[in-house]
Parts: C-alpha cells; sequence; structure tokens
C-alpha cells in the first residue's frame, strides 16, 4: 500500500460543513507530522494523553453547570448532568487500557523525546482538584442547611432516598470514579515502566500513592464508617447465628 499517499488524505481538506463546524483541520493537526514519531506507538500515545484532555475540559464545564444547578436545587439537572461526567470519568479510566498495547520498550523509547513533561502538568486535571470544594459548598449550603439536614439525617435517622441523598451520591460516585482512574493510573504505570524504578522513586511514587488516599468529599465516606459501628457495634464481636444457635 502506498503509505504516503494515506498519510496526505488521512487530515482531509478541510473544507466541508462536516470539517469546519469540527475544526477538523486544526484538530488533525494536533499531532506531531508522521515521520516525527519515534516510534508506531507514539501517535497513539499522543491521541491518548490529548483524549484524555478533552474529556476533562468536557468534565469540567459540566462541574460549572453541576454547581450553577446546585444553587437552583434543580436536583433533575444536577442528576442528568453527574451522570455525564461518571460516564467521561469512566471512559478516561477505560482508555488508559489502550496504552497497555505499547510494548515497555517502545514507552521507554518515546519518554526520551518527553522532555520534563509529566501529568502533574495536564492543565485539565489540576481544575478538576479545584472544583469539587466548591460543589461541596454548594451542597452543604442548598441541600443541607437550608433544609435543616445533615449528612448523618439523610443516610440513616432521617433516611428517605430525597433530592438530598440523591445528590450526596452523585458526589461520591464522583469521588470514587476519580479514585479508579487514579488506580487504573498507577497499574498502568506498574505495567509501562514499574513502580520500583530508580527514576520515579520517592517524590513520583509517594505523590501518586498520597493522591490515590485523598477524598473531595471525605464526610460522604465517614457516615459509612459511622453507620457501620452505629448499627453493628457488636457485629464481628458478638453475633448471633443465623440458626439461632
Ligand atoms: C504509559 C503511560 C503513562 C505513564 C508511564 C505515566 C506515568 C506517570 C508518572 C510516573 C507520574 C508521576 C509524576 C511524574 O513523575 O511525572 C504520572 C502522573 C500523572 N499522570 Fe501519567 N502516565 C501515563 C499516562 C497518563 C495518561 C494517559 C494520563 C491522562 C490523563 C495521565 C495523567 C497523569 C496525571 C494527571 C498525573 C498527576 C497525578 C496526580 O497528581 O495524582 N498519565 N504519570
Amino acid at each position: 500500500m502506498d503509505r504516503e499517499y494515506f498519510y496526505s488524505i488521512m487530515n482531509g481538506e478541510g473544507t466541508l460543513d462536516y470539517e469546519l463546524y469540527l475544526n477538523t483541520r486544526a484538530l488533525l493537526s494536533c499531532q506531531k507530522p508522521f515521520q516525527d514519531y519515534v516510534n508506531r506507538d507514539e501517535l497513539q500515545f499522543q491521541i491518548v494523553h490529548q483524549v484524555e484532555e478533552m474529556w476533562m475540559k468536557l468534565i469540567n464545564y459540566t462541574l460549572l453547570d453541576i454547581d450553577d444547578f446546585l444553587q437552583q436545587e434543580n436536583t433533575n439537572r444536577v442528576v442528568t448532568l453527574f451522570r455525564r461526567v461518571h460516564i467521561a470519568l469512566r471512559m478516561m479510566t477505560e482508555q488508559l487500557d489502550l496504552l497497555e498495547t505499547m510494548s515497555p520498550k517502545e514507552y521507554q523509547e518515546i519518554r526520551l523525546k518527553l522532555g520534563n513533561g509529566s501529568g502533574q502538568e495536564s492543565p485539565g486535571f489540576r481544575v478538576m482538584l479545584k472544583i469539587p470544594p466548591f460543589l461541596w459548598q454548594s451542597f452543604q449550603e442548598h441541600y443541607l442547611t437550608k433544609r435543616g439536614l445533615t449528612i448523618e439525617k439523610i443516610y440513616d435517622s432521617q433516611y428517605s432516598h430525597d433530592d438530598s441523598y440523591l445528590v450526596a451520591e452523585c458526589l461520591a460516585e464522583f469521588d470514587e470514579c476519580f479514585q479508579k482512574f487514579r488506580s487504573a493510573h498507577m497499574q498502568l504505570i506498574h505495567r509501562t515502566i514499574g513502580l520500583g524504578a530508580r527514576s520515579l522513586k520517592g517524590r513520583s511514587v509517594e505523590m501518586l500513592r498520597e493522591g490515590m488516599r485523598i477524598q473531595f468529599f471525605p464526610e460522604l465516606w465517614q457516615i459509612r464508617n459511622e453507620m457501620t459501628d452505629r448499627w453493628g457495634g457488636q457485629y464481628g464481636v458478638v453475633r448471633d447465628a443465623l440458626g439461632g444457635h
């Protein structure tokens, strides 16, 4: 097959309405020219990172909308938009798997071309880390304080599966999806470069482990602990057998 020919037509002309609307000329020029790739895995490496940035842009934009709707107490909108965010976060996590089709050697070759670049510099990720405290503030103000509720009440003593509970579970799911992304990313590093590599020891791995321990909404996890202790203070210590003996 004439590789050069296909390379030359892959980006299209950029003049049809579809291409104009999606700005394919710019979009498909965001990757290095084919001849500059260090190996045949590098296009994938670059595209996966770029796509992840796009999803983070959508997630962050949607989280800002969610904050508006939290303040308007429009629960239907909040729940639907959180669903969008959760799906996008799950896709971000699944898409990391693509990079496991790259051999460790091919990654080492690419790595030499990354300069000092690091995921820590990701604009989308940095913004995603900043937004959750604002969501929590809006949730507290509009779904708890204003309604005379607390996390304890909506989960246990006054549990009624109401709007406040629904929104709280959306927040918990966001936290969980985020953690799953972080742990899949850790697994990817394990698979690709190894977690015991000298260049990663200390700061990098510690920083990643620290990130995996972070919860955006610790109160929503703490209530589970408290309920288990309260409901089953004796459970595991003294328990009646189901058969009564
Ligand atoms: C083979 C692929 C990958 C490898 C080997 C890798 C490796 C690493 C390493 C070693 C770090 C620690 C910081 C550092 O030393 O620079 C890191 C951080 C990070 N990487 Fe990756 N990464 C990969 C793919 C990705 C992808 C596809 C994303 C997409 C978003 C990503 C996002 C991040 C983020 C956001 C951080 C900062 C983590 C935090 O603050 O918790 N990485 N990565």
